[in-house]
């Protein structure tokens, strides 16, 4: 059964969108940017600071509601990524850090002569802590760049950048700068077909598409609350076997 889109009640959910300046309503113009927040978002962290706010594994009664909360929320995104399992969702301050701490973990594994892998689709929070990463192990870092007619990977360069050395690939699912959306599944199968890593960037892809992150093959799939209406927090979901690999906690 389809319901007919209603965009005045949809505005109402939106506090931000009643706002003015100089006197004027205001528009908020930041398609690639954060959404804005409904009022039940705002309500739920309101309800989380006045209710729990307590750390974690207490004995008392904040904590328990506190870990209760956070095993909904591991729930309610795993749901979201299209996993069957919760415990392989891991946040964090936003998804640069994520990606950053997880860099410093995974490239204890590179030396010199491994090569890395990121793409001139990449939004700097899926490019920098690569190459830092691969700077600091040694490793070299490859770029694959675009075909300029229509913003597309260039999948015959990627092809051409991957060998036996190849230790590591970082690619968008979605850039948030031209809207192009990479065919990942065959990039995380290229790349495991040479025993290379796959770490997916779904930052802009996630407000759009569906996430079935248990069929895709990656490794590792992150993205960030704030692009679907949540406040600033960031996502990672990695493979059982590399989160124990990487000691990367929940
Ligand atoms: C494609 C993409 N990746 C990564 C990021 C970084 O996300 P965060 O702000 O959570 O670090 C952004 C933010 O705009 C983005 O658009």
């Amino acid at each position: 059964m389809s319901k007919s889109f209603d965009p005045i009640w949809c505005r109402r959910q939106f506090p931000a969108l009643a706002r003015e300046m100089t006197g004027q309503p205001i528009v908020f113009f930041d398609g690639p940017a954060g959404s804005q927040v409904p009022q039940r978002v705002a309500d739920a962290v309101s309800h989380y600071l006045v209710e729990m706010n307590a750390n974690h594994d207490g004995v008392f009664a904040t904590s328990r509601e506190s870990d209760a909360m956070l095993r909904d929320a591991h729930r309610a995104v795993a749901d979201l990524l299209g996993t069957s399992d919760p415990g392989l969702i891991v946040f964090g301050p936003n998804m640069t850090t994520l990606t950053f701490a997880l860099s410093r973990a995974i490239a204890r594994t590179w030396s010199g002569g491994d090569e890395v892998v990121v793409t001139q689709l990449e939004h700097d929070a899926n490019y920098m802590p690569w190459v830092l990463s691969a700077r600091d192990a040694g490793a070299t870092v490859r770029h694959v760049g675009i075909n300029p007619s229509d913003c597309t990977l260039d999948l015959d360069d990627l092809k051409g950048k991957l060998s036996s050395r190849t230790k590591f690939v970082a690619v968008c699912a979605a850039s948030n700068a031209v809207g192009t959306v990479t065919p990942f599944v065959e990039v995380a199968k290229m790349a495991h077909d040479v025993g290379a890593l796959v770490f997916l960037d779904a930052v802009h892809f996630a407000p759009h598409l569906t996430m079935d992150v248990d069929t895709w093959g990656c490794d590792f799939v992150t993205c960030s609350a704030y692009k679907f209406f949540g406040p600033h927090v960031g996502v990672l979901w990695g493979t059982h076997e590399q989160l124990e690999t990487q000691t990367i906690t929940t």
